[in-house]
C-alpha cells in the first residue's frame, strides 16, 4: 500500500460468533492483511467465542484455513501466518450459560492501554443479552467498543428495540454499526473526489446536474441463504448500502472529516428524502424476482426453484429500482434513480452523475450535437472514475463532435493491492474512529423512509415483476426511468 501504515495500540478483540461465515470469509482475512502489513503484532489478541466446542489449537487451525482459503496466494506467507494465528484463542460459551463467562474474564487484560473491542457477529436477537452480560460481568469499560452488523432490525420499530438494548449498556460513541460499503476504498474516494477537488463542488447541484443513478448489481443469486427470503433486496441492500451511497453523493460538505460532522450531513440528506407513500409507491418503485436464465455463460435456476419447499411461492424481491428525491435547495427536482438486484447481467456498482445539456450550442447540427457530460464513478469491479467529455473528432472533415471518457483506472494507476472494506473498518474500531460507521439516528432515519415502501408492497396484491436471470431486471425498471425521458447508463460503456 502506498499510504502510511500507522500501527494501532495493542487490543483484545473478542469475536462472538467466531466460527461463523463472516468471521472466516471477512474478519480473519482482513485482520491477516493488517497483521502482515505490520499494523498490529503478537501483543494483540483475537478471542473467539462461540457455542461450538473447540480448543485454542482448533481455532488457530480455523484461522489458518480461513487465510488459506480467502487470502490470495501471493500474500500468504507461512512464517507470518504462524505468528498471526498465535494471537488467536477460543472460548466455548453459550450466551445463556452464565458459568462460561468466567473464562472470558480470565482472557481479558486489565491494562487500560489495551483496547477492548467486542464484535457481535451473531443474530441481532443476541445483541441485547450479550451486552447485558458484558455489563453485568463488569467487562464493560467506558473506553470499550462494541461492533454490530446488519440486519439491524427489519423495520424502524425492531431497529429501535435493538439499539435500545445496545444503548442500555454502551454509549453511542462506543457503538460501531458496520455498513461495509463505507469501508470500500472507492466509496471513501467519493469523499476525496468531491471535497479534495475544486472542480466539482461548484456544479454539484440542481442547476448543473440532471439526475443521478446508483446501481449495485450482482450476478450471484440469493442462493439458499434463509436470511435473504426474510429480508429481500429493499432491506438487504437499499436501506443500508444504496442509501449510504446516496448520502455521500448528496450531502453538503462537512466542516471537517470528524465523524459527527460527516454523519450530521448524511443525516440531513436522509431527513430530506421525499417520503414515498401510498400511491407514490407504485409510481416510484419497482420490485422484481428472478426467473431462471443464463449468467456468465452458465444456466441458473429461478429464485423459486432455489427455495426450500416451505418457502415456495415467496414474494420476496430480489430486485428493486426506486426513484428518490432529496427535497432541499441543492437537489430540488433532481431524481436519484437507485437499482440493485441479484442475478443481473454482471456485477457492477457505480454512480452516474448526469450533467445537464449546455445552454446553447455554437455547433451546427450536422456536426453532431454535444451530449451532456457525465461522471461515472465505478466502485467495483474495475474501480475508477470516467468523466465523459465532448471533443473534436480528430482529423480532417470539419468540426465533428465526439464523446470520449477521461479515464482514471485505479488498477492502471496504482499497483498496490486495494484493501478490503473490513481491513479499514476493523482497525478504525481500534483507533476509535467512527467516521465510517452508521450513527443510530442515521439508521433510524433510513428505516423511516423505507418502512412505507415495504408496507405498501405488503398491502398490495401485486407480486414482484419477474425478470430473466442475466438481464438488467424487470421491464418496469426500464419504464421507471424512461418515463422521465432518461435511460439507465449501460454498465459497459
Ligand atoms: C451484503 C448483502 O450486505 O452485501 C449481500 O447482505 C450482498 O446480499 C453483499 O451480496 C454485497 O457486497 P459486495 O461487497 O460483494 O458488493
Amino acid at each position: 500500500m502506498s499510504s502510511r501504515i500507522i500501527p494501532v495500540q495493542p487490543f483484545d478483540y473478542v469475536v462472538f460468533g467466531a466460527t461463523g461465515d463472516l468471521t472466516k470469509r471477512k474478519l480473519i482475512p482482513a485482520l491477516y492483511h493488517r497483521f502482515r502489513d505490520g499494523q498490529f503484532d503478537e501483543r494483540s489478541r483475537i478471542i473467539g467465542v462461540s457455542r461450538t466446542e473447540l480448543s485454542d489449537e482448533d481455532f488457530r487451525g480455523l484461522a489458518r484455513d480461513a487465510v488459506g482459503e480467502f487470502v490470495k496466494p501471493d500474500y500468504r506467507d507461512e512464517g507470518v501466518i504462524e505468528r498471526f494465528v498465535s494471537c488467536f484463542s477460543y472460548i466455548a460459551n453459550d450466551v445463556g450459560d452464565r458459568d462460561g463467562w468466567a473464562e472470558l474474564e480470565a482472557s481479558l487484560r486489565q491494562d487500560p492501554e489495551i483496547v477492548r473491542a467486542f464484535y457481535l457477529a451473531v443474530a441481532p436477537n443476541l445483541f441485547g443479552p450479550i451486552c447485558s452480560y458484558l455489563d453485568e460481568k463488569g467487562y464493560w469499560r467506558r473506553d470499550a467498543r462494541v461492533v454490530v452488523e446488519k440486519p439491524l432490525g427489519t423495520d424502524l420499530t425492531s431497529s429501535i428495540e435493538i439499539n435500545d438494548a445496545i444503548s442500555d449498556v454502551f454509549a453511542e460513541d462506543q457503538v460501531y454499526r458496520i455498513d461495509h460499503y463505507l469501508g470500500k476504498e472507492t466509496v471513501q474516494n467519493l469523499l476525496a473526489l468531491r471535497f479534495g477537488n475544486i472542480l466539482f463542488e461548484p456544479i454539484w447541484d440542481a442547476a448543473h446536474i440532471d439526475h443521478v443513478q446508483i446501481t449495485v448489481s450482482e450476478d450471484v443469486g440469493a442462493g439458499t441463504r434463509g436470511y435473504y427470503d426474510e429480508s429481500g433486496a429493499l432491506r438487504d441492500m437499499v436501506q443500508n448500502h444504496l442509501m449510504q451511497l446516496l448520502c455521500l453523493v448528496a450531502m453538503e460538505p462537512p466542516a471537517s472529516d470528524d465523524a459527527n460532522a460527516l454523519r450530521d450531513e448524511k443525516l440531513k440528506v436522509l431527513r430530506s428524502l421525499k417520503p414515498i407513500t401510498g400511491e407514490m409507491v407504485s409510481k416510484c418503485t419497482v420490485r422484481g424476482q428472478y426467473r431462471g436464465g443464463a449468467v456468465n455463460g452458465g444456466s441458473v435456476p429461478s429464485y423459486q426453484d432455489e427455495l426450500p419447499e416451505d418457502k415456495k411461492g415467496s414474494r420476496t424481491e430480489t430486485f428493486v429500482a426506486i426513484k428518490a428525491e432529496v427535497e432541499n435547495w441543492r437537489w430540488s427536482g433532481v431524481p436519484f434513480y437507485l437499482r440493485t438486484g441479484k442475478r443481473l447481467a454482471s456485477r457492477v456498482s457505480e454512480i452516474v452523475i448526469q450533467f445537464r445539456s449546455i445552454p446553447h450550442s455554437i455547433f451546427d447540427h450536422a456536426e453532431g450535437a454535444p451530449r451532456p457530460n457525465s461522471l461515472v464513478i465505478r466502485l467495483q469491479p474495475d474501480e475508477g472514475v470516467k468523466l465523459f467529455l465532448m471533443i473534436k473528432d480528430p482529423g480532417p472533415g470539419g468540426m465533428r463532435l465526439r464523446e470520449v471518457p477521461l479515464n482514471l483506472s485505479f488498477a492502471e494507476t496504482f499497483t498496490e493491492r486495494t484493501p478490503e472494506a473490513y481491513e479499514r473498518l476493523l482497525l478504525d474500531v481500534i483507533r476509535g474512529n467512527q467516521t465510517l460507521f452508521m450513527r443510530r439516528d442515521e439508521l433510524e432515519a433510513a428505516w423511516r423512509w423505507i418502512d412505507p415502501i415495504r408496507a405498501a408492497w405488503d398491502a398490495s396484491s401485486d407480486a414482484p415483476q419477474p425478470y430473466t436471470s442475466g438481464t438488467w431486471g424487470p421491464t418496469g425498471s426500464v419504464a421507471l426511468i424512461e418515463r422521465d425521458g432518461r435511460t439507465w447508463h449501460e454498465a459497459d460503456d
